[in-house]
């Protein structure tokens, strides 16, 4: 049931919060130390894994590309996140020290299927991140960990993405806790912060009134921008694939460094492009160089909507529209920068009379190639 929403894509949105705390919980003991039990691959494995292949298709590939930044930092282990469907048709490497990820909401995707049985042939180990109890894939898999978003009924995926987030977390800390790295005291750190997470994103749904008004304007453009980086970049695809599927537009998102490499020949007067900035805490540097890529798009004409964190004030005499965004450590950012654009690209494909839940075209799960 809607539970009094229009949309269940709306009803899902509002569970975010509850849904990110239900896939932390029991995870993180009283020590603050992760425990992850249900990963029955053992420990003495992955002390020894060399290297981690996240596989997956659309959204759950944003999750992966996100968790490839994390487990990076977090472990030094070498990781790399390839589209479920290119993997299974090249020749990749793999071996028993590769552990391979397969991350799917459904659990039934025949791309990621069919991936992580090769994997598994080739004798690497396969951890599935899931939501989908008892599913394919994680019935086919060596270990799984469950994202407890609850059943996701819209075709746009929003909670299930929360959560793979905060499941590829919980796997990069762990691993980084079982190998002990030299990020010991961040890893802790980091466990704190993501306990306070949920209401975090709940601060977020709170302030989404002018996202909904600023999306209803837009309504009658083609095209929409997104940039980012680092882990801004697969938000932005994330928010042009949700604004693709659900509004029927052109979106596209690029990595925000790309721009005199090509894209910024598309910016014209009145341009929506949507920019995702990284905490001017963290990675300072990004920061700046993002700033001034808004600047140079607005001097071009662009319509600058700036996803930016609380305090952060370099970016406001650029930005055209200002979302801000709580505070968070630089990795976590994506759980809170996603929300604005999931409840911008549901409000434009309500103002253009699309079918929210159940866009054209699209299938809840695409068990077949
Ligand atoms: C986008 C969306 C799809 C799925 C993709 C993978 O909103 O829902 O891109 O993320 O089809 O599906 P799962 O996670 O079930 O393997």
């Amino acid at each position: 049931e809607k539970g009094g929403y229009d949309y269940f894509m709306l009803k899902e949105i509002a569970e975010q919060p509850k849904a990110v705390a239900d896939t932390l919980l029991g995870r993180i003991d009283g020590s603050g130390s992760l425990s992850l039990d249900e990963v029955r691959i053992p420990v003495s494995v992955l002390r020894e894994v060399d290297k981690v292949v996240i596989v997956a298709c659309g959204t759950a590939y944003h999750a992966g590309m996100i968790a490839k930044l994390a487990i990076e930092h977090w472990t030094r282990i070498p990781c790399e996140t390839e589209l479920a469907s290119e993997f299974r048709y090249r020749d990749p490497i793999l071996d028993q020290r590769t552990l391979v990820v397969a991350i799917s909401q459904s659990g039934e995707t025949m791309d990621t299927l069919m991936a992580l049985r090769h994997a598994r042939e080739q004798g690497a180990k396969v951890l599935a991140i899931c939501n989908t109890n008892g599913s394919t894939i994680p019935r086919e898999s060596d270990a799984v960990l469950y994202t407890h978003a609850g059943p996701e009924v819209a075709v746009a995926s929003t909670k299930a993405f929360l959560t793979q987030l905060v499941a590829c977390y919980l796997v990069a800390l762990y691993l980084g806790q079982v190998r002990g790295t030299k990020w010991g005291d961040e890893i802790e750190a980091v466990i704190r912060e993501l306990s306070d997470i949920a209401g975090a994103v709940d601060t977020v749904l709170e302030t989404m009134e002018p996202v909904r008004e600023l999306a209803r304007s837009l309504a009658h453009k083609d095209t929409v921008l997104f940039l980012g980086r680092h882990v801004g970049y697969p938000v932005a695809l994330e928010g042009a694939l949700k604004l693709k599927e659900l509004a029927y537009m052109h979106a596209e998102g690029f990595a925000a460094g790309e721009l005199k490499h090509g894209p910024i020949a598309l910016i014209e007067q009145d341009l929506p492009v949507v920019v995702v900035v990284p905490s001017p805490r963290g990675r300072s540097v990004l920061h700046d160089k993002i700033v001034s890529n808004i600047q140079e798009i607005r001097a071009r004409g662009a319509r600058t909507i700036v996803i930016a964190e609380e305090g952060d004030h370099a970016v406001v005499p650029y930005a055209d529209h200002l979302i801000r965004i709580p505070a968070t450590p630089t990795l976590l950012q994506p759980l809170v920068a996603t929300v604005p654009l999931q409840v911008f690209a549901c409000e434009l494909a309500t103002a253009r009379g699309n079918e929210v839940d159940q866009p054209r075209n699209l299938a809840k799960s695409v068990t077949v190639e």
